[in-house]
Formats: structure tokens, C-alpha cells, sequence
């Protein structure tokens, strides 16, 4: 038994050094390849841990069973073995697996790819949510699909022509092929990610009927939750001038006639700098009530195309 389990410790270890010296770059590799490399160092390890519980076992029997010779045997093989060699090449190797599901990521294929996936080989500082988008820019519609949406499903599938690389993409439609499918103004749906766990949330040109009624505020909560401290999120400037007066949307704002005047006909760039005021200020207070604050050195008289707000308070009390 010791014989097997030493031939098979010195064919793993050759195994695993032709491995690791194989230096072509991953850039250079396809997707399959990615994955065949990612199978590949899996079962490397997967074998070397059975072959280590084999000895393990051995060790027990000859101890249980005081079989001198066996035990002998053994100690001789950990005498004679730099097990430091074999211990070393198996972290190479996991450290290879990490590389190649990060580029894997990069490739923008992670579709499906779960988030723990995704945040065990991101680090902190990289990682990006994109909401409202998916890895191909075929499009299906702006908002959430319609109950019965033969049309869209008869929609051949594309090629992924639409990559984030390295970001990790939700949307509500799974046709967009993101790595998540999940509906955003579902707080409920977005505890699918953990608390703290990102520090940049991008809402890619999400419609702004997801921002209407108490849904801007399930979002950004959810994005609150999300982001760690000092996190940003980016959306788009909704603001829009409100056509009723019973409306209260975060982005809707109620003009007086005479300010309504004023700005006819102009775009944002030449409203009055006190309209200006009065629009960013209920952004302003929106996000306030959110935990948000609008990043240092944001203009109020200049409406930006993107807002960009920083995390400064947890409006939950976190999950456990
Ligand atoms: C205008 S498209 C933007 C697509 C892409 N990000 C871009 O910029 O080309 C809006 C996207 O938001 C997604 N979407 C709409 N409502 C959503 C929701 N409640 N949850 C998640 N995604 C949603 C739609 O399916 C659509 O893919």
C-alpha cells in the first residue's frame, strides 16, 4: 500500500510541475480552455487530498493494529519525503485556480456565475455590480418583460457582444445573459448579495419607471446594504419635471408656473441656477434618507448625466 501511495505522490508531483511550468499566458486562452484548466488543477488537488487520506488511514491501521513493520515503513516514506515540496505545489495550484476564475470573470462569461464565485476571486477593491445589464447588448426592452413575452424568447440567442470584464451583471431578464437574474426592486431578491461587499454599484441605464413609486427606494436601500462605507453608486440623472402635483417621486419635481416658464424649451445646462437648486436638492434629500451623500465636490448649478453618491450611513440594521 505504501509503494502505491509514494508512486502515486511522486507521479502527482511531476504531474503538478509540468502543470505549473505549462507558461502560456491566460489572455491568450479561450473560454473552454479557461474551464478545461479549471477542471484540470480541481482534480490535481482533488487527487493528491485522496491519496493523503489513503496515508492517513494507513498511518491509523498500522498504529491501531501495532504493525511495526508498517509503521516503519511509513515513517520512513515522511523521513525520506519533503512533504513541504508537495504542500507547496498544491497552493501554486490553488493560487492557478484563483487566476483562471478571475479571468474567467474577465471574460465576461461568468453568466450564472454565483456571487460567492465572483467575490471569492475579486478582490474587494475591483468588484463592480452593474444593475440593469447583462453580457450582451442585444436589447430586449427597457423595463421588466411582459407576462407573455413569446416575442422576446423567440429572439435568437447572441453571441456575448456586450462584456463586462470583470464586473458582475444583474438584470431581470435572463435573455440579457446576466450573471444574475433577479429583480432589483426586490430587496428580498437582492439579499442574494452579502452585507458590505462591494464598493462601487453602477446602474446602467436602468428606465426610469424603476425609479417610480417606492422602488428608487428599494434599490438604493439594497444598494446601501450592499456597498461598503465610502461605496459609490452611479445612476443616471432621472430628474424630470413633474406634469402632477399629487406625484412625489425622488425625481420628479413640482414646478410653479413661472418656473415652468422659465425653463421651457431649455435643456438642464440653462435652467435657472435656483430651479437647478431646488431639482438637486431633492436628490440631495432622497439620497440623504438613503445613506447616501453626493460625492465631494458635486456642483449644484451644473446637472451632471450621471450622479454619483457615496455610502455614508447604514440605513438597516445589517443581516447577521
Ligand atoms: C435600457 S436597458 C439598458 C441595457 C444596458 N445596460 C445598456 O446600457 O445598453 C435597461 C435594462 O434594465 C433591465 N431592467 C429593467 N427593470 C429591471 C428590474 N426591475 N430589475 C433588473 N433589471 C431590470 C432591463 O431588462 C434592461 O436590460
Amino acid at each position: 500500500m505504501i509503494q502505491t501511495i509514494k508512486s502515486e505522490v511522486q507521479t502527482w508531483l511531476a504531474n503538478a510541475q509540468t502543470f505549473l511550468a505549462t507558461n502560456q499566458p491566460l489572455e491568450s486562452m479561450s473560454y473552454q480552455e479557461l474551464e478545461t484548466r479549471e477542471t484540470m488543477i480541481l482534480e490535481l488537488n482533488k487527487s493528491i487530498d485522496e491519496t493523503f487520506k489513503r496515508l492517513r488511514n494507513v498511518k491509523e491501521d498500522a498504529d491501531q493494529t501495532d504493525s511495526l513493520e508498517n509503521e516503519r515503513e511509513i515513517d520512513q516514506f515522511y523521513t525520506d519525503y519533503d512533504f513541504s515540496i508537495v504542500a507547496g505545489n498544491r497552493v501554486a495550484l490553488i493560487l492557478q485556480r484563483d487566476i483562471t476564475r478571475l479571468a474567467l470573470c474577465r471574460m465576461g462569461k461568468g453568466v450564472n456565475n454565483s456571487v460567492d464565485n465572483y467575490i471569492e476571486v475579486t478582490p474587494l477593491a475591483n468588484r463592480v455590480i452593474i444593475l440593469g445589464c447583462g453580457h450582451t447588448d442585444t436589447f430586449y426592452g427597457c423595463g421588466p418583460p411582459e407576462e407573455s413575452s413569446e416575442d422576446e424568447m423567440s429572439i435568437p440567442d447572441e453571441e456575448y457582444n456586450h462584456l463586462h470584464v470583470g464586473e458582475y451583471c444583474v438584470d431581470i431578464r435572463a435573455k440579457m445573459k446576466p450573471d444574475v437574474c433577479l429583480d432589483i426592486t426586490s430587496t428580498k431578491m437582492m439579499e442574494y448579495f452579502p452585507d458590505n461587499s462591494f464598493p462601487k454599484i453602477i446602474c446602467e441605464n436602468l428606465p426610469d419607471v424603476v425609479f417610480e413609486e417606492g422602488d428608487a427606494q428599494k434599490i438604493f436601500t439594497s444598494a446601501n446594504r450592499i456597498l461598503q462605507q465610502g461605496g459609490i453608486i452611479q445612476f443616471n440623472n432621472y430628474l424630470q419635471i413633474s406634469e402632477y402635483e399629487d406625484e412625489d417621486y425622488p425625481f420628479d419635481i413640482i414646478l410653479s408656473e413661472e418656473e415652468k416658464q422659465a425653463v421651457e424649451d431649455k435643456d438642464f445646462s440653462s435652467y435657472p441656477p435656483t430651479t437647478c437648486h431646488k431639482m438637486n436638492q431633492k436628490v440631495v434629500d432622497f439620497l440623504s434618507s438613503v445613506g447616501f451623500e453626493l460625492q465631494p465636490g458635486f456642483n449644484m448649478h451644473v446637472l451632471p448625466e450621471n450622479y454619483i453618491a457615496v455610502k455614508t450611513k447604514n440605513v438597516l440594521t445589517l443581516s447577521a
